[in-house]
């Protein structure tokens, strides 16, 4: 962007706004280059952000600012709370900048919020310093977690269950979150894991082979065995693989089957009467591993061992469902840890998804792509010139470098620093950007040699069904 932008009114801030508006349509219908699209996209994000911050109103169109521009409908409610955040297993978007409004979400949802005592609680438990995504809130919603460590101080077990789609071979750092935050988990409580790879959840839904799928899973589950998952306590599974191998995790299939109407998956999952079959059935099939008795080389007969499920909150309702029948059929409700997204390049507008190689840091990215595409797409909420970004400073809360180093940087100090050195414009955006570079890409560089020594081998072994080191 150009020049006097610091001297523009909020009328001619609003009117520039119009017309970027405009000229993405434009580019939209005139179906224009991909990287065209999402550049105007980009300036147009960065207006918006620059017209709430100068108005304090969220910019909207064939509404010009008014004359006294502090609003009587300012503040939270102007955050668009008419057109509410999309959150469901196959979409996430919101208008804010900041992304979702989490809170919301959990009195939506009806879970908890990982507050400050059940940080410290866990703290406690676990005789370690909680784990940054607790500590920063990354972690930020739960259903029974008290009910977990009350369990676990009285020597009872748990065990966790987490899973992945395999849609593709390359997983993106955002997918790291999840297996990074349980392997943590696994190591300061000491229990099993199982880690679903639904391979015929992609098979249904997206326009892909079987046979494809399945490559993908096993492809998947190297990255994750890279995460560090010990072998002895860990066991991986593809559902092509697996259904057909346990009689016991069938049989729950099928009870859960019996107990969900599609009534209810209609209304939790919003399923209508031209989705296949498969699809209608499938979250029985999601919902299955949450009951011990689905791994009897793992758990024997029992069927009493509370499971904890790790996940991003947008898996939520495949285990309300869950938590739902589990009563009815005889089991324990598992419990649930819940994360927020991790934000695609473009803005925490929406989570970073595989399938928009400009939205996502690949797990194979070279360094050299990790450099461009952080410099090229990773929205800023710097200010446009050197001299107005020394003068107002850049908001952290909506850059997306800023919001990454948060998830990957250990020292909380470090990060508060880089928070207020960023704000106050002593920092500027390419060097919060080279430091968010230099942190990826030593740390992928380590990820792809630990992936580099998991052999075919190491990967059969994880995906055998065989007992764990643990007794029950
Ligand atoms: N449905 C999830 C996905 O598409 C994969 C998954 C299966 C999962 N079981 C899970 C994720 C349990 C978290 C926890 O990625």
């Amino acid at each position: 962007m150009t020049d006097c932008e610091g001297a523009m009114s909020p009328v001619e801030l609003y009117e520039k706004l119009t017309a970027q508006g405009d000229q993405v349509r434009a580019l939209k219908t005139a179906k224009a280059q991909k990287a065209d699209i999402d550049a105007a996209v980009q300036l147009l994000l960065k207006l918006k952000v620059d017209y709430k911050q100068m108005t304090g109103q969220d910019y909207k169109a064939g509404c010009p600012p008014s004359e006294n521009t502090v609003a009587p409908d300012n503040g939270p409610a102007a955050d668009g709370a008419d057109d509410e955040d999309t959150v469901d297993p196959w979409n996430v978007s919101t208008t804010n900048a900041k992304g979702v409004d989490y809170d919301k979400l959990i009195v939506r949802f009806g879970s908890s919020k990982v507050d400050k005592e059940l940080v410290d609680r866990i703290e406690k438990v676990a005789g370690q310093q909680p784990h940054r995504f607790l500590r920063r809130g990354m972690f930020f919603s739960h259903r029974d977690m008290h009910q977990v460590l009350d369990a676990y101080e009285k020597n009872k077990s748990f065990y966790l269950y987490t899973g992945r789609g395999p849609s593709s071979e390359s997983m993106h750092v955002g997918h790291l979150i999840p297996f990074i935050f349980t392997k943590w988990l696994q190591d300061v409580f000491d229990i099993p894991l199982v880690i679903q790879l639904t391979d015929d959840e992609k098979y249904l839904w997206k326009d892909l082979t079987l046979e494809d799928c399945n490559r993908f899973a096993v492809e998947n589950a190297k990255d994750i065995i890279a995460c560090g998952f010990d072998v002895n306590k860990t066991f991986i599974f593809s559902d092509l693989d697996y259904m057909g191998a346990s009689p016991e995790f069938y049989r729950n299939v099928v009870k859960i089957q019996k107990h969900v109407t599609f009534n209810q998956v209609k209304g939790i999952f919003g399923f209508t009467d031209s989705d296949c079959i498969g699809k209608i059935s499938f979250p029985a099939i999601q919902a299955a591993p949450s009951f011990s008795n689905s791994f009897p080389h793992i758990f024997g007969s029992r069927k009493d061992i509370q499971c904890l499920i790790p996940c991003a909150i947008d898996q939520d309702p495949y285990f309300r469902m869950t938590r739902d029948v589990a009563p009815r059929i005889g089991y324990p409700k598992p419990a649930l840890l819940h994360s927020t997204f991790f934000p695609a390049l473009q803005g925490a507008q929406t989570k970073m998804s595989a399938s928009d190689a400009n939205s996502s840091i690949f797990l194979t990215d070279t360094p050299k792509q990790i450099k461009n595409k952080i410099n090229k797409h990773a929205f800023s909420g710097g200010k446009d010139t050197v001299e107005e970004h020394r003068k107002y400073g850049g908001n952290p809360d909506v850059d997306v470098s800023f919001m990454y180093l948060t998830f990957f940087l250990e020292d909380d100090e470090q990060v508060e620093k880089i928070r207020q050195d960023y704000a106050s414009g002593a920092l500027l955006t390419g060097e919060l950007k080279k430091i968010l570079i230099e942190t990826l890409q030593p740390m992928i560089a380590q990820h792809q040699e630990r992936r580099k020594q998991v052999t075919d081998e190491t990967v059969k072994q994880f995906m055998t069904p065989r007992p764990l080191n643990f007794k029950f």
